[in-house]
């Protein structure tokens, strides 16, 4: 319209990027995509943005919010992919009600989702994995992108961070969970 020519550029939500190690990374490698952080912990948010600067990087935007009040914000069916590695695990029974990873957050992040855009999660709380992977199951608007319906295999576009390699040194184990947005019954 108007001899404007809009490029339509495809976006990625990260969710609790920490100090945003594996978001600039991607981000880096990744240029034709753009990547939206969000971060409620400041110090996590000054060192992004000095690493985004120190690469000159164009595609990467952060915000300091709590996700739900952002993705509120943000249009139906927008998002490339959503992904949130390693959410805070609460491991006590009596904190599970604070995980992120709940039945109502996740019908809002299927709705953020383009149609066959994906939501990734990873975790290193094997009790958590499973919850997640049992909340994720029964959204008629998703479909795991595991033959078998199980936990998938580290995809190559997350990167290690210093955390995880940690962890491994430790024989931690990780779980991925690849789920889809498709339409119900097909
Ligand atoms: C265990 S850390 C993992 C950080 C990073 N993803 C990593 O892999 O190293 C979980 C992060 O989620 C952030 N977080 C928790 N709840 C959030 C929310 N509602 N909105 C945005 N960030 C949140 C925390 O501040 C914390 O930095």
């Amino acid at each position: 319209r108007n001899g404007c020519s809009a490029v339509v550029r495809r976006l990625v939500l990260e969710i609790g990027f920490g100090d945003g190690e594996s978001l600039v990374a991607m981000a880096m490698v990744h240029p034709e995509m753009d990547y939206l952080g969000i971060e409620v912990h400041r110090p996590g948010i000054g060192h992004v943005l000095l690493r985004a600067e120190a690469l000159d990087l164009s595609n990467l935007r952060v915000m300091c919010s709590d996700a739900v009040e952002v993705l509120r914000q943000l249009p139906d069916e927008s998002l490339e992919r959503i992904q949130i590695f390693f959410p805070d695990p609460w491991p006590k029974a009596r904190h599970h009600k604070r995980r992120l990873i709940q039945p109502p957050f996740v019908e809002m992040l299927v709705s953020k989702l383009k149609w066959a855009g994906q939501l990734h999660v990873a975790t290193d709380c094997e009790d958590y994995a499973h919850s997640i992977l049992n909340v994720l199951r029964v959204v008629p608007e998703l479909a795991n992108v595991v033959d078998g319906d199980g936990f998938a295999a580290r995809p190559t576009y997350r990167p290690l961070t210093r955390f995880e390699r940690r962890g491994q040194r430790l024989g931690h184990e990780v779980w991925d969970m690849l789920f889809a947005r498709s339409q119900p019954g097909v």
